[in-house]
């Protein structure tokens, strides 16, 4: 043998108890193990041949945090900032009251951020992407068998007896300088997988001829005797004029006429208090500061990001002949580009917001 050549040594043995004492017994004659190839993990060998623990969690905690700024930071943009829209009551002028409805949708996002981007570095570090050479020197250390593996650039002949000796059921010796080249034959299975594919994708072709539709396996479910819901066999109808517990039916027809006679004789049967004013003013930064902006002034978000045009001003100059009643008639059927808001407000929500919109008029 030559001086300064480097060689491999592989020692191969079947059963990992053996294995980690015969490591133990190179260790203390001053060799050291550079890789160790198993089946399985086996647990003692991190401590016995000195592996550091992984830093992957680190890699997780990182893409973690990108993902809770980039679902904060996109949530604002699109819930609060550019197009703020009122979704089952959650307020919407302000983030931070908003919040426990983002919860979910920022926390699945620093999941989907750490698992994903964990996979990712997981497999850029241990270079598993299609097309790497495979590092692993014999395909028996994936069913039962266990390899140790020296690097040296000396004498061999000590470390190989000290296998032998200590149960390597094989040894085998490598100098780096005869690489083995892969051939093209070897490399069968990514062919036969890349054919798969191709396959699979050709077979989805629509212009194949058409065949007949699959048998039905089990029919009884499309041939059932359906009812018509609410037809004799099934529900009833409640009794004509049933309402649901707690509604106020609104009787004006929703009709310039309507209109007219909503905003001549309607009144407000609820009392003008501080109570009534505070939820009015709570419902109003809910349902409509989008639109009609903090002050009743039109100047709302989708006003001011150009979603929506036409917004008018509460105020007594801009709107003089509105009254409590024909407000109440437009928050409770819309109004042209102003939709109906009577199925998330109660009549008495209604007649809270008419009091903040009359106390905006002043
Ligand atoms: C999607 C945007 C939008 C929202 C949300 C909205 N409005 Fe309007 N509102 C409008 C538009 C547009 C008009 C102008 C309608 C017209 O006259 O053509 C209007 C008109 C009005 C008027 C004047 C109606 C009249 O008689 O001329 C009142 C009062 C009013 N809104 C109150 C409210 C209240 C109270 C809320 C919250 C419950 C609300 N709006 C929510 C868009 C909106």
């Amino acid at each position: 043998m030559k001086k300064d050549e480097t060689y491999i040594v592989h020692g191969l043995f079947n059963d990992d108890d053996v294995l980690i004492n015969s490591i133990k017994s190179a260790q203390e004659k001053g060799f050291k193990v550079k890789e160790v190839y198993s089946p399985f993990p086996i647990h003692k060998l991190n401590d016995v041949i000195g592996l550091k623990s992984t830093r992957i969690s680190y890699s997780a905690l990182i893409s973690g945090l990108v993902g809770l700024l980039l679902s904060v930071w996109m949530i604002w943009y699109m819930m609060i900032f550019d197009w703020p829209q009122n979704i089952g009551g959650k307020p919407i002028a302000s983030f931070i009251k908003a919040m426990p409805a983002f919860v979910p949708v920022i926390f699945e996002i620093i999941v989907l951020f750490a698992v994903v981007f964990m996979v990712i570095s997981y497999f850029f570090k241990n270079k598993l992407f299609p097309g790497n050479k495979k590092g692993n020197p014999d395909v028996r250390t994936t069913d039962n068998m266990f390899l140790v593996e020296f690097i040296l650039n000396n004498d061999t002949k000590q470390i190989v007896e000290l296998l032998k000796d200590t149960g390597a059921v094989e040894v085998k010796v490598f100098n780096v300088s005869d690489k083995k080249e892969i051939k093209f034959w070897q490399k069968s299975a990514e062919i036969i997988s890349l054919l798969m594919i191709a396959i699979t994708i050709i077979s989805c072709n629509s212009n194949a001829p058409k065949r007949n539709p699959a048998d039905v396996f089990m029919p009884d479910m499309y041939k059932s005797v359906a009812y018509e819901p609410y037809s004799e066999n099934s529900m009833l109808k409640p009794v004509l004029g049933t309402i649901k517990r707690g509604f106020m039916p609104y009787e004006i027809d929703n009709t310039l006429q309507g209109y007219n006679n909503a905003l001549a004789s309607l009144k407000m049967p609820i009392k003008q208090t501080a109570f009534n004013l505070k939820q009015g003013k709570e419902l109003y930064n809910i349902y409509c500061i989008s639109c009609h902006g903090k002050n009743g002034d039109g100047n709302g978000k989708l006003v001011l990001n150009e979603k929506i045009l036409g917004i008018p001003e509460y105020s007594k100059t801009k709107l003089p002949n509105i009254t409590e009643g024909s407000i109440f008639h437009v928050i409770t059927y819309g109004k042209n580009m102003m939709g109906s808001h009577s199925s998330q407000l109660t009549a008495t929500e209604r007649w809270q917001i008419v009091q903040y919109v009359l106390k905006l008029r002043e």
